[in-house]
């Protein structure tokens, strides 16, 4: 029987999944609600089949070495796995997957809180009454930026950024992308979405939301230049990937008001957030929860769990991110 570790408590239905298709002995479950320190991962990862794994675990050849030659399958409870070297992996012919469609629509929601949120100030409005400040009604006071009727710029048309222009219909925007490749034309009709270059993005976005994978093409993508590039109003916003965006340069960007605002829920160097960026105040700043409701994260883990049983019962896990190691390709 199949052995497998999971490197954190998740939500109970998808430990019982596990339990019930490998039984409950073949379960290597770290007890703590805590990541995984690293000596621990690579001492417990050793001698097993499949791993059930979070964004925290880094999976690289040092893993990969430690797990030995009897793994066959990293499940990891995220639709990204930029944490996973996919191509080491693959050499091995090790299975890797993802948690994809589960947590679009929930992602989707952060991204427009996000978007409403740092257009109209929320959180330095919060602080300001929070702190006392709040003493009379006055027309100037805490003025954003309206969000109905402006363009909004999707950088990244993939699942997520598809679910985040359906919900701009409601706000009667105009919907312009950047992508690697064009949408079907029924489905750029049905968004009434129209591809860009990235240049016409930066230039016509009021709000540009990025929801792009994080990889080589689009590592800092977004830095001094595009901020330049941008209109002194508009809003940023990113639920994608830290890195896809040059902190220091958004940063100075937000002091100098080169644009309006920008809403993270991501960043370059998680846990940590850059110290320029806490010292604007035009930012509203999360801590990586696009996908953190009670329901999506259970989604997720089952997903995560549902891959795991499905390949060694022999069949395709149903999001493997590299079909070329599954037995047919
Ligand atoms: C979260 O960031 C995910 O990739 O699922």
């Amino acid at each position: 029987m199949a052995r497998i570790l999971v490197t954190r408590p998740v939500a109970e239905p998808a430990l019982e999944m596990l339990r019930n298709a490998f039984g409950a002995d073949a379960i290597d479950l770290y007890e703590e609600d805590a990541i995984i320190p690293r000596e621990e991962l690579l001492r417990r990862v050793a001698g097993k089949d499949g791993v059930f794994a979070l964004l925290s675990e880094k999976v690289d050849a040092e893993f990969l070495e430690a797990a030995g030659p009897g793994l066959r399958i990293v499940a990891n409870m995220a639709v990204g796995y930029d944490n996973i070297t996919v191509p080491e992996c693959s050499q091995r012919g090790v299975a890797v997957t993802n948690t994809p469609d589960v947590l679009t629509e929930t992602t989707a929601d952060l991204a427009w809180g996000l978007i409403i949120g740092a257009s109209r100030r929320f959180a330095e409005a919060e602080r300001f009454l929070r702190n006392g400040e709040w003493k009379e009604w006055s027309p100037t006071l805490l003025c954003g930026v309206d969000v109905y009727g402006k363009t909004l710029g999707i950088l990244g048309m993939g699942r997520i950024g598809q679910a985040v222009a359906r919900r701009a219909t409601g706000f009667g925007m105009r919907v312009i992308y950047h992508n690697r490749s064009r949408l079907p034309e029924d489905t750029e009709r049905a968004l009434n979405a129209e591809r860009v270059d990235l240049p016409t993005l930066l230039a016509e976005s009021d709000i540009l939301s990025v929801h792009c994978p994080l990889g080589d093409a689009t590592h800092g993508i977004l830095g001094a230049e595009a901020f330049k590039a941008m209109k002194p109003t508009a809003v940023l916003v990113n639920t994608s990937r830290g890195p896809v965006v040059d902190e220091t340069a958004l940063a100075e960007a937000l002091l100098a008001k080169e644009i309006f605002a920008a809403g993270l829920d991501v960043f370059e160097r998680e846990p940590s957030v850059h110290a320029r960026l806490l010292e604007c105040d035009n930012v509203v700043l999360l801590p990586h929860l696009g996908s953190a409701t009670y329901a999506t994260r259970q989604r997720m883990a089952e997903t995560a769990a549902a891959n795991l049983v499905a390949f060694f019962s022999g069949k395709r896990p149903p999001n493997c991110v590299n079909p070329e190691v599954l037995q047919g390709g």
